[in-house]
């Protein structure tokens, strides 16, 4: 069904009916129903039509939170949004681990955003080299109305680079740029100025008199941020005598933390198994930065990027066992603010900022790789010793008894059944079913 021209400036009811009438067999249905996921209030509602475009409705995901989160010594309430069952109750699991044995500890090793120009030029790239120290002065110069904001806030241009790339395309050079943008992602400030820097480009090239005629002609192909952040990176780690980790119901402390270490080195070998173990990672960095309202797309192109820097894709977190202490960290390439964007508009967003303490950019980047860190250590745990499954079960088990409206009791008397069972759908209702009908273990 191919909608009008002009279809995106309809009303929003209007855009509803043609999709339920031209869709759906039961319109009427399917127009309450997506409209009872409309806010009730008219004003709130407004601006989360206004984040995209042909908003039809709103797309519910739970908001939960990761207690005890212990990062330089200070605790956080963590707030992550997920539908993924047992994802936050492994990083609270983490948290609470690690709370005891000193907590997380994170710093920032560099904060540089970055972007280039990409473009084509036919000309002696000596005669462009000679005159760049020129441009560049005259790039910064010209940006200073885009940038004085930023600077007076400690930010603006670090450097600008040009790099020939002529091995790779036919006259294809980049002005290389990295940026400080304090406590905004950037995004809009770092296109406005690479934007900016291909018109002033242009006309330089065009007016030095360094250049014959043939060679005035500048082609810009784009202009653009790059989410590849290397150097915005922050390194997080845990750590602590490996007696100290205790005995698991499999193993005692430093057989668990053999394992443990192979599992990683495994990730470190191993594409397939690097893929779901940063995939783990990913679920506690990602639930973070969805609940500040950060971009979690540009967060995972530059984590698995950076995961492959090597030439291979390899885990993102590392472990040692040196003198008898267990270390296991995490380095990551991180972008996200705390100003700007998202994280002030979506009224949950800014809930999340202020339960954590209003934090700045910085501060940000450390809880969330933290809470990246203890994702990856609960599912190793669990992975090393009793299995992921035994705990996805009894999540899954709790989801067939809300399914099945169990009552209290029966919910315990469940629990206590399928301890060592196979837990299915199936298996779950003919249990109810028979204590359902036996009447005698249901009654209080
Ligand atoms: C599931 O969402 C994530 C895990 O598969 C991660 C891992 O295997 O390390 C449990």
């Amino acid at each position: 069904m191919k909608s009008d021209s002009g279809f995106s400036k309809l009303s929003k009811r209007r855009k509803l009916r043609w999709v339920v009438e031209n869709f759906f067999r039961n319109p009427e249905e399917v127009a309450r129903e997506l409209k009872s996921f409309w806010h009730h209030s008219e004003e709130k509602q407004k601006i989360f039509d206004e984040f995209s475009e042909n908003t039809l409705t709103n797309y519910y995901l739970p908001f939960g939170i990761a207690p005890n989160f212990v990062v330089n010594g200070e605790t956080f309430c963590v707030p992550m949004v997920i539908e993924e069952s047992s994802v936050v109750a492994a990083a609270s699991a983490g948290a609470k681990f690690w709370m005891d044995r000193g907590g997380f500890k994170a710093e920032i090793v560099d904060t540089q955003k970055a972007g280039q120009v990409h473009f084509t030029w036919s000309g002696k790239t000596e005669k462009l080299k000679s005159v760049f120290p020129d441009l560049k002065e005259k790039l910064i110069e010209e940006t200073n109305q885009l940038t004085a904001n930023m600077q007076k806030r400690g930010g603006g241009i670090l450097d600008i680079q040009l790099k020939d790339l002529t091995s790779l395309e036919p006259g294809y050079f980049q002005l290389d740029a990295t940026f400080e943008t304090c406590d905004s992602m950037g995004a809009n400030f770092i296109n406005s100025i690479l934007e900016e820097f291909a018109k002033i480009l242009k006309i330089f090239v065009a007016k030095h008199p360094i250049f014959d005629d043939e060679e005035k002609e500048v082609s810009i192909i784009m202009a653009i941020l790059s989410n590849y952040t290397p150097n915005c990176l922050v390194r997080a780690w845990v750590e602590c005598p490996i007696k100290d980790l205790g005995d698991f119901d499999t193993d005692d402390a430093r057989s668990f933390a053999k394992k443990f270490e192979l599992a990683v080195k495994i990730a470190e070998h191993d594409v397939s198994r690097a893929t779901t173990h940063n995939k783990g990672i990913f679920n506690g960095i990602d639930a973070v930065v969805l609940a500040t309202g950060n971009d979690f797309r540009a967060v995972e192109g530059c984590g698995h990027t950076y995961a492959a820097r090597s030439g291979q894709y390899r885990s993102l977190s590392s472990v040692s066992l040196d003198n008898d202490t267990f270390r296991f960290s995490l380095d990551f390439p991180i972008s996200v603010g705390t100003v700007g964007g998202l994280t002030n508009l979506h009224p949950l967003a800014k809930r999340s900022l202020e339960l954590l303490g209003n934090p700045s950019a910085k501060d940000l980047m450390k809880i969330i790789v933290c809470v990246g860190l203890a994702q990856n250590f609960a599912a190793l745990r669990s992975l090393v010793t009793t299995g992921i499954q035994f705990g996805h079960m009894k999540m899954h088990l709790m989801n067939i008894l809300i399914h099945m409206n169990a009552t209290e009791l029966e919910t315990a008397n469940a629990t206590q059944h399928f301890k060592n069972k196979i837990i299915s759908f199936t298996a779950v209702r003919e249990y109810l079913e028979s204590i359902r009908t036996g009447g005698l273990v249901n009654k209080p």
